[in-house]
């Protein structure tokens, strides 16, 4: 790729969803580069546990599609629902987990979220599974905002750290609007 068009590429380009303005802010080459990393990490920390990644819908299916190509040692991946977000403000309702039909006991849990926040749907999330017994829960997320943090969590794959910015794209939306978008946007403010 040509150092033009790799300019072209990374300029930033503005969008509006509903009646805010985003910006480009974490373009995908450099999503895909942190996901590598995080996939590796997993290859080596799960090789012979047969992990089961259980993927927080709706915002982490770009994330865990990207991130279990890469994942090259046998493992199982199952979809579950818990959201509690409402407009850009974190509600702190954290609803009951939806679609898990899987037996989790004595199994290796990987969850994958999009973003951690206040920590509200991480903690609530890890309540309900240390009831069924796993051998092991840890938290994968694509982004997590330290400063909005509520509870003692240890998240132990983090693809990046970010301000407390709203953020759309990759999977993240605002209102039902800008999951597909490839890259990651910030608010314009
Ligand atoms: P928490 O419970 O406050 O940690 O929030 C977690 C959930 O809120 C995430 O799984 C997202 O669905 C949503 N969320 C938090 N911050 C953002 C953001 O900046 N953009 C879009 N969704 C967000
Ligand atoms: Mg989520």
């Amino acid at each position: 790729m040509s150092d033009k068009t790799t300019k072209t590429i990374m300029e930033p380009r503005l969008i509006t969803l509903h009646d805010c303005d985003f910006s480009t802010y974490i373009f995908e080459e450099e999503i895909i580069a942190r996901i590598n990393i995080l996939a590796e990490q997993i290859d080596q920390e799960y090789a012979g546990k047969n992990p089961l990644f259980l993927a927080v819908l709706n915002g982490s299916f770009m994330f865990a599609a990207d991130l279990l190509k890469r994942v090259s040692i046998p493992c199982e991946i199952s979809f579950i629902r818990l959201s509690s977000y409402q407009d850009m403000q974190s509600t702190g309702k954290v609803k009951e987990v939806l679609g898990l039909t899987e037996d989790v006991s004595g199994r290796h849990i990987v969850v994958l979220e999009d973003i951690v926040d206040t920590g509200h749907t991480v903690n609530n999330l890890l309540h309900q599974l240390a009831e069924r017994n796993p051998a092991s829960v840890e938290i994968a997320t694509l982004l997590m905002k330290p400063e909005c943090l509520q509870h003692e969590l240890n998240i132990k794959y983090v693809a990046k750290s970010i301000p407390n910015d709203f953020v759309v794209g990759y999977g993240l939306d605002y209102n039902g609007l800008g999951r597909n978008l490839r890259d990651i946007y910030k608010i314009v403010s």
